[in-house]
């Protein structure tokens, strides 16, 4: 194709690996990160894997004529959307702040975009939007109802794109509703680097496998699932970033006007146990670990229907859970310290 890319937050987690494919996919990629939550030491590590010299703007969403600046003179062909604050616990302490970032941000993105000829775009949404229900697996057409301000934001921006696309037919829009996203480019020189002690499940492992933690502690053992213990679908991040590259070719072939919402999992559930047994058995470690009661806020058992990515994209999950923790595992202990602050 060899067209120009925007990916907003393309120096965080997913984003890199979201980069890297699409540098591997023959377009070139162009970074904006305010790097408020990740580190410019990922650009020259995408670089190295995309084998071909990366550019990274720093700069913020919000700011409509920065925006309006870089994209003036540049052919940018689409954006792939990631910018944003992302965890669930920060945003119920300070919803102004998760609001005022992720959806007044996209709402200027969006603004920016308005005054040039951009309309291709995908944005990374999340399977927050779906309501707790009994009825597993989830598709597209589950009933929506965050639980959280962050789950809010996703549904908002969703809402506020779908209204962009039946105003002004020409954009092409594909929201990609995320399950549990893990693992690391298998390389091991990009990675999930959180900030402090790492709210989500697999860091956490990560951490107590290199020492860092001591204990990993399991949220529930009384759930009424297989084993007691939380099920969630984790999905490689390797799998994920193809899914957007999918995304973005399967948006040139439909009418304009189009809004997909799609699922990104694997469709196969694992328990809180079996990911702690699969890291084990893989790397060939111990994880020393307790039960805990359950998180506050924390649902049962959800997972994806992916079928419809498949349909839409020709697209699926070809990562295992074996392939999640070994190259989790890979990126840290190469990495004990992340990017290096
Ligand atoms: C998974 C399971 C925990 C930590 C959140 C967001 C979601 C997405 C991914 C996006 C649960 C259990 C966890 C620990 C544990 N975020 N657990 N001990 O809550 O499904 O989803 O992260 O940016 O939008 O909601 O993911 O990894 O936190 O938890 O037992 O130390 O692991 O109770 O069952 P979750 P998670």
């Amino acid at each position: 194709m060899n067209s120009t890319v925007l990916v907003t937050g393309g120096a965080g987690y997913i984003g890199s690996h979201v980069v890297v494919a699409v540098a591997e996919s023959g377009d070139k990629p162009l970074i904006l990160d305010n790097y408020s939550n990740s580190s410019p030491r990922a650009i020259e590590r995408i670089a190295a894997l995309a084998a071909q010299p990366i550019e990274a703007i720093e700069l913020d969403i919000a700011d409509i004529e920065g925006v309006k600046r870089l994209l003036h003179d540049r052919k940018i062909a689409s954006v792939i959307h990631l910018a944003g604050l992302k965890s669930v616990a920060e945003s119920v302490q300070d919803p102004q702040r998760y609001h005022r970032n992720n959806v007044e941000g996209t709402r200027r993105l969006l603004a920016a975009l308005q005054a040039t000829a951009i309309r291709d775009f995908v944005f990374s949404s999340s399977a927050c939007v779906y309501a707790i229900s009994d009825k597993q697996p989830l598709d597209e057409q589950a009933p929506l109802a965050p639980y959280n301000p962050y789950g809010e934001n996703k549904l908002e921006i969703e809402t506020l794109l779908t209204e962009a696309a039946r105003k002004d037919p020409t954009w092409r829009i594909a929201n990609l509703r995320y399950f549990n996203p893990v693992g690391a480019h298998p390389g091991g020189t990009i990675g999930e680097d959180p900030n402090g002690s790492p709210n989500n499940l697999m860091p956490y492992v990560c951490q107590v496998a290199s020492g860092r933690r001591e204990k990993l502690r399991i949220f529930g053992s009384d759930y009424p699932t297989r084993d007691g213990t939380g099920v969630r679908d984790y999905i490689h991040v390797m799998d994920l970033a193809a899914g957007h590259i999918a995304a973005l070719e399967a948006l040139q072939g439909v009418p304009k006007g189009t809004v997909l919402n799609v699922n990104l999992g694997t469709g196969r559930p694992c328990s809180v146990l079996e990911l702690v047994e699969t890291f084990e058995r893989v790397n060939r470690l111990r994880i020393p670990r307790e039960f805990a009661p359950r998180r506050a806020g924390d649902i049962a058992e959800y997972y994806a229907d992916p079928t419809l990515a498949e349909r839409k994209f020709g697209w699926k999950a070809t990562r295992t859970m074996d392939d999640m923790c070994r190259d989790a595992w890979n990126w840290q202990r190469k990495n004990p310290d992340g990017y290096g602050r």
